[in-house]
Parts: C-alpha cells; sequence; structure tokens
C-alpha cells in the first residue's frame, strides 16, 4: 500500500493501477462503516484508492472543522489490513490554492433536510467530490447510505456533469444498540452515547407504524418527532418522510419513503435514516 500527498505523485501511482479501479473518498478517523465500502470497493474493483482529506469547504463557520478527529497511523494500519492500493491523503493548500475560485451546486437535491440546515455544505461536498473524481478517475466511487442526502446529490452531480464513474451506495454499518457509526460518535459522553440511540428508536418506530398499516406522511413524521421528546438529552432539527430521489416531503406514502432526522445529542449533531417501502 502507498501514501501519496501531491496531485502528481497521485497520477504516477494512478497510472500504474490495474483496472477498474474503485475510489473510497473519506475524511479519515475511519470506523467499521468507512471500512465496508472498502471492502465493497476491494471485492468489485482490481485496484482501491481511499482518499482521506478534512475537507475545509463543507463545513460551516460554526461547525467542528478544527476539533474533527484525526488518526493518520491509525487510518493507513487499517486501510492496508483491507489491503487498500493507494491512500491518497492531500494537504488544504493542495486542494485549495489560495486563487481558488471553481464551485459546483447542485441545487434542488441538495436544498432541503441537510441543504437548509447546513447552508453551503453541499456545494463543498459537490466540488471536493468532483475534485477527488477528476483526480483519480475512477471507475467506481463508493459512498454511504449514513449520508442519504449527500449520496443523492453525487449522484445528481456525475448525472449532469457526466462524470464517466458509477456510483455505489453502501448500506449504513451500525453499532450493535442501532446508532449509526459515525466519526462525531466519538465526541459523545456516556450518558449521552445512551441517549444517541434515540435516532435509531425514532425511525424503527415511524418502521412499525408503516408496518402496521400507517401510510400518512405527517403521521409517520410525527411519531418520530415523538420519540426523540422522549429522550431529555436529545434536541430535534428536523424529521422527513420523503421521497427517495426528489426528497420532497411526501403527504401520503405510496411506494419507498427515506425516513431521517437530524438530533443534537448534547453539542453533537448527529443524522440517521432508512428506506421504508417495497425496494
Ligand atoms: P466521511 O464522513 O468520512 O464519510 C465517508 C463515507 O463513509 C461517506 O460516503 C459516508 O456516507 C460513509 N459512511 C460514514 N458512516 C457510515 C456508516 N455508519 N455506514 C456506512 N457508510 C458510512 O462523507 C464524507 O466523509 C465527506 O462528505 C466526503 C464524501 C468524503 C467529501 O468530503
Amino acid at each position: 500500500m502507498k501514501t501519496v500527498v501531491t496531485l502528481s505523485e497521485l497520477r504516477a501511482a494512478r497510472a500504474a493501477l490495474p483496472e477498474p479501479v474503485g475510489l473510497v473518498p473519506t475524511m479519515g478517523f475511519l470506523h467499521a462503516g468507512h471500512l465496508s465500502l472498502v471492502r465493497v470497493a476491494r471485492a468489485e474493483c482490481k485496484s482501491v484508492v481511499v482518499s482521506i482529506f478534512v475537507n475545509p469547504t463543507q463545513f460551516g463557520p460554526e461547525e467542528d472543522l478544527a476539533a474533527y478527529p484525526r488518526d493518520h497511523a491509525g487510518d493507513q494500519a487499517k486501510l492496508e489490513r483491507e489491503g487498500v492500493d493507494l491512500i491518497w491523503a492531500p494537504t488544504p493548500k493542495i486542494m485549495y490554492p489560495p486563487d481558488y475560485q471553481t464551485w459546483i451546486t447542485v441545487e434542488a437535491v441538495a436544498q432541503p433536510l441537510e441543504g437548509s440546515m447546513r447552508p453551503g455544505h453541499f456545494r463543498g461536498v459537490t466540488t471536493v467530490v468532483a475534485k477527488l473524481l477528476n483526480a483519480v478517475l475512477p471507475q467506481k466511487a463508493y459512498f454511504g447510505q449514513k449520508d442519504a442526502q449527500q449520496a443523492i446529490v453525487i449522484q445528481q452531480l456525475v448525472r449532469d456533469l457526466n462524470f464517466p464513474v458509477e456510483i455505489e451506495v453502501c448500506a449504513t454499518v451500525r453499532e450493535t444498540d442501532g446508532l449509526a457509526m459515525s466519526s462525531r460518535n466519538k465526541y459523545l459522553n456516556p450518558r449521552e452515547r445512551r441517549a444517541a440511540t434515540v435516532l435509531y428508536r425514532a425511525l424503527m418506530a415511524a418502521q412499525s407504524a408503516y408496518e402496521r398499516g400507517e401510510r400518512d406522511g405527517g403521521r409517520l413524521r410525527q411519531i418520530m418527532v415523538e420519540t426523540v421528546h422522549t429522550e431529555p438529552l436529545a434536541e430535534l432539527q428536523y424529521v422527513s418522510c420523503a421521497h427517495p430521489e426528489t426528497l420532497q416531503e411526501l403527504e401520503t406514502v405510496s411506494g419507498q419513503a427515506l425516513l431521517s432526522l437530524a438530533v443534537f445529542i448534547g453539542s453533537t449533531r448527529l443524522i440517521d435514516n432508512i428506506k421504508i417501502g417495497p425496494p
């Protein structure tokens, strides 16, 4: 396994990789959720590239960029064990030199949910993902269902700008109590960690109601709200029962729906989602 930093090192190493090449973009501090993407890529591609870059442009001014957890040595050891071929870990200066001035904005699907709570977030994500794809030129790129809207926004980007890459969205990996794995779980103290299961409990409560025949979108959202309100440490930011492609809120669930929510547990902001309905 090789680790490169600069674009010229990356290009040289990339040129020597047997194809198809799979790319797993990450911000590092890798956990089992990230590694599940690496495993799918390993099974499907001749070569696997993992990028590690804490992308400053997707963090808001009040967000946790400076505090975002980093562990390059640990990440390297994990990726070595997974049989990764190449790590690309560029610096902020390489990705955004002082005269940087090009941005990519996806419109409708980037506007609700995370887009409305985190202004500018998806502009940073789509810009950096476009740069990663252009630099690595993978045949396939892997993203997690954990960040459902991010995956939808990236699929839109790739379709709209004709990136010659196949996007694969991989299932959310959870702790045994249902909490979706996330680098941000590290911020939770033991009491908060127990409270954090409320996101999954809210999703499960709405799913059970759906399975009992509830098809009213407003009612499914209400069930999630009520579940989150049972947890004193939780502060709800939004709940959604939306069309899984357009992300428009549903009045009635007729096909598939994406249930999602964002909740503060103390000062840590967590998100989660599940899909309900026929596949
Ligand atoms: P990061 O949060 O490091 O996540 C990297 C990838 O891992 C994303 O596609 C994310 O959806 C996936 N992932 C995270 N937790 C997961 C889990 N519990 N189960 C399955 N997959 C999971 O998402 C980003 O970085 C950045 O926005 C990035 C796409 C790298 C652009 O900067």
